[in-house]
């Protein structure tokens, strides 16, 4: 077996699998910040479900719902619409689970680490071009993403959904794409099609897209509808109120220490510290903070790669660190003065989403 591809789905050996089925998985952090765009090989998987068998030759994608022209396209199609990349970040909404599972316990949801985000650059048609030819009624106020894959939740089997608003959806950065890294969109990532929604979190980019419906309401599916919304801190799984949830769409500002790797031991002295930056909702990641004095004091980070609006930063900062222990601590600033909370325990809700709080990394030198 060849080393570098000992993970299901082509996935990398430096890839951590959360769970076997669905398979769910990412990059160990100081894989991700080795290059701007994320190999596909690399590229985290969040999966709810097991990755259906498409036969491209039979796919029609379906435009329904309040629109003028219904439409059933092949992939030829699609693929006569004009063609466009965008490079785009994904993170799913429970990245960084884990440091909120320290608070206070989550059930039944994944512990992700800080590996479930990941920059690729996207080929295919921006959704708003294959809307307008279905020509939306003017009561259209949401479009409903609906994927192949089938889940089941308290008894229920349905396949996995999610809404954006127009307006969002007629943004020329979000695409229905059939193509990762200029390769053929790979199955784990939902070939043959599936949409990506820049700015957003990785829940509304619907995989194995199926149908896209215009509607008043945003999507019922339960993935919108009662899962990725943001509970207050007080409620619990029993005494949830769905209606009290805020439903996610452009995820927070956000930063991670990638190198050096919680626990690591150094040679004490000059260190570099590398991670990345994450703006939500085309926000511009403008800074990058790191303190080693559990902020009293801050180090300005200096970017390490090219820029996309919808991409991801990687930072870089040189640190001196004498013998003994040490708590490395970042945090970014977006262009709306935005920054991350200090504490995952205020922002902590029992789903486990959106933690952005201040990111730390132990170390011990010398
Ligand atoms: N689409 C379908 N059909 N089924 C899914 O389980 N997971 C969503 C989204 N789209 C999902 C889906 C979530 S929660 C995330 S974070 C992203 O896909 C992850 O995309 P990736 O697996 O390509 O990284």
């Amino acid at each position: 077996m060849n080393e570098s591809q000992s993970n299901p789905f082509g996935k990398h050996s430096g890839v951590l699998v959360r769970q076997g089925a669905p398979f769910n998985a990412g990059p160990a952090p100081e894989l991700l910040v080795r290059s701007f765009i994320t190999p596909n090989e690399l590229f985290f998987v969040r999966n709810h479900g097991d990755v259906p068998t498409v036969d491209p030759a039979a796919f029609r994608l379906t435009v329904d719902g309040l629109v003028r022209r219904p439409l059933s396209l092949t992939l030829d199609e699609i693929r006569h619409f004009p063609k466009t990349t965008v490079t785009a970040t994904l993170q799913c909404a429970g990245n960084r689970r884990l440091e909120m599972m320290a608070v206070e316990p989550i059930v039944n949801e994944l512990p992700w680490g800080t590996e479930a985000v990941s920059n690729a650059t996207w080929g295919g048609v921006p959704l708003r071009d294959v809307l307008a030819a279905a020509d939306p009624r003017s009561r259209a106020r949401h479009v409903a993403f609906t994927g192949l894959d089938e889940t089941e939740r308290h008894g229920h089997r349905f396949c996995f959904g999610g809404s954006i608003p127009l307006d969002k959806a007629r943004g020329p950065e979000v695409l229905l794409a059939y193509e990762m890294n200029g390769e053929p969109l790979p199955p784990v990532h939902g070939a043959p099609l599936r949409a990506v929604v820049p700015g957003y979190i990785g829940a509304r980019s619907v995989k194995w897209l199926q149908t896209i419906t215009l509607r008043e309401a945003p999507s019922d599916n339960y993935f919108q509808a009662k899962a990725y919304r943001l509970f207050p801190p007080h409620m619990r799984p029993e005494s949830v109120d769905f209606e009290q949830g805020l439903m996610l769409g452009d995820f927070p500002v956000s930063s991670v220490t990638c190198a050096p790797r919680e626990g690591e031991r150094l040679p004490a002295g000059p260190v570099t510290v590398a991670g990345w930056a994450l703006a939500g909702g085309g926000r511009r990641v403008e800074r990058v903070d790191v303190s080693v004095d559990g902020g009293t004091t801050w180090t300005i980070a200096s970017f390490a790669s090219e820029e996309a609006p919808w991409g991801w930063r990687l930072w870089e900062a040189r640190l001196d660190l004498p013998a003994g222990d040490h708590e490395i601590v970042c945090r970014a600033w977006d262009s709306a003065a935005h920054t991350q909370p200090e504490s995952p325990a205020h922002v902590w809700n029992f789903k486990g989403y959106v933690n952005n709080a201040w990111h730390r990394v132990r170390v011990r030198c010398g």
